[in-house]
C-alpha cells in the first residue's frame, strides 16, 4: 500500500516515473496553477506535495489538510511556504538548494551583462527595421569590467556572482548581507562587506539576491533607488516584491538610474504595466535556473526528498529539520 503524493504541476516524466515506483501519484493533467479550493480538494489523503513555488502552504490549508506530512518545493525560495505553521503542523518542508547555484549565477551575470551594454533595447530596434546606418552614440551602455559590483544578498548564489566578477571580469565587489562571510569567503570572493547605504551609493551594478521575507519586502524603493549612482544598473534575480515596481517603473523613466534587469516581478506573472513601456529595462520570465540539467535536478532533489521522507525518515534537505525529532 503505497503513499498517496501530489504533484502540483507537470514536471519532467522521467521523474514522475521515480516518483511512480515509490507513491501512488497523482498529477495536475491541466498543467494550470491550482487554485486554492482545487489544492485543498487535491491534497485530500495525500502524505505529500511535489510543489514548484507558486503554491501557498499556510495555517489554513493545512488545518484542511491533516494527512499531509511533506511539501517538496522544486525551487530553492520558500517564500510560498508558512514554515512556522508547517513546523507547528509537524509538516516538513523541503527546497531544493545547491543544484541550482552555478546555474542562477550565470544568468544574474548574464542579466547583468544584457543590461549594462543595453542588448534588449539593441535587439529591438533591429527586430524592428529601425538599424539603417552608423551611429557614434548607438547603444552605448555602460562597463561591466573593472566597474564596481554591488551584491545584496550574499547566500550561495550572491557568491557565484561575486567570483565571476571579481575572476572573470575584474570588477570592484562590495556586498551586504544580513551577516558577513567568513574571511576565507570573503577573499575567495574578493569581495568587502558595507553598509547597506554605502552598498547603493558605490555600485555600479547592484545586484539582488536575497531571499524574499516580510523583512526584505520592498528593499529596493524609491528612497533606495534616489541614492544609487544616476549610470547604475539594477538586476533582480531573488523575488519579485523585493523591489517597489512601480517605483523603478518610475526611477528608469526619470533616468534616476541607467537601466534594470529583472527576472522576477511582484505579482507575476503579471508584470506592472509601467515596466512593460520603459525601454531601459530587460525582462526575463523567472528562467534564472532554467537549463534542462539544473531543471532535472531540481526535480529530482524535490522527488529524493518526497521519498527519503516517506519512505526512508530522512530528507534530503529538510527547511524545518525540528520536525523530524518529533
Ligand atoms: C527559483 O526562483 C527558485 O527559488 O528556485
Ligand atoms: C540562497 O539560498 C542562495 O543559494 O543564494
Amino acid at each position: 500500500n503505497k503513499p498517496s503524493i501530489l504533484v502540483a504541476r507537470a514536471v519532467f516524466p522521467e521523474v514522475i516515473a521515480r516518483l511512480q515506483q515509490h507513491f501512488d501519484v497523482e498529477q495536475n493533467p491541466a498543467d494550470e496553477p491550482l487554485s486554492r479550493e482545487q489544492l485543498v480538494a487535491r491534497l485530500h489523503g495525500k502524505a505529500g506535495v511535489f510543489t514548484t513555488g507558486g503554491e501557498r502552504i499556510d495555517a489554513s490549508l493545512l488545518a484542511a489538510c491533516p494527512q499531509l506530512r511533506i511539501c517538496a518545493n522544486m525551487a530553492v525560495g520558500y517564500n510560498n511556504f508558512d514554515l512556522p505553521a508547517m513546523t507547528a503542523a509537524k509538516v516538513l518542508a523541503t527546497n531544493t538548494p545547491d543544484v541550482l547555484t552555478e546555474t542562477t549565477a550565470d544568468f544574474g551575470f548574464a542579466l547583468l551583462m544584457a543590461t549594462a551594454r543595453r542588448m534588449a533595447e539593441g535587439e529591438h530596434f533591429l527586430r524592428a527595421g529601425k538599424w539603417n546606418k552608423w551611429a557614434y552614440d548607438m547603444f552605448s551602455g555602460s562597463d561591466v569590467h573593472g566597474s564596481t559590483l554591488g551584491i545584496l544578498g550574499m547566500g550561495r548564489i550572491g557568491q557565484g556572482i561575486a567570483r565571476r566578477g571579481a575572476h572573470g571580469f575584474g570588477m570592484k565587489v562590495i556586498y551586504h548581507n544580513r551577516s558577513r562571510l567568513s574571511p576565507e569567503l570573503e577573499s575567495e570572493c574578493k569581495a568587502r562587506y558595507v553598509g547597506k547605504e554605502e552598498l547603493l551609493r558605490e555600485s555600479d551594478h547592484l545586484v539582488l539576491v536575497l531571499p524574499y521575507s516580510a523583512q526584505s519586502h520592498h528593499s529596493i524603493g524609491a528612497a533606495e533607488l534616489a541614492q544609487m549612482k544616476p549610470t547604475a544598473t539594477l538586476i533582480n534575480v531573488a523575488r519579485g516584491g523585493i523591489v517597489d515596481d512601480a517605483a523603478l517603473a518610475k526611477a528608469l523613466r526619470e533616468r534616476r538610474i541607467a537601466a534594470a534587469g529583472l527576472d522576477v516581478f511582484e505579482g507575476e506573472p503579471k508584470v506592472h504595466p509601467d515596466l512593460l513601456t520603459v525601454p531601459n529595462v530587460v525582462l526575463t520570465p523567472h528562467i534564472a535556473s532554467a537549463t534542462v540539467p539544473t531543471r532535472l535536478a531540481m526535480a529530482n532533489l524535490a522527488a529524493d526528498n518526497l521519498i527519503g521522507y516517506l519512505v526512508h525518515g530522512k530528507p534530503v534537505t529538510p527547511l524545518n529539520p525540528e520536525v523530524l525529532g518529533s
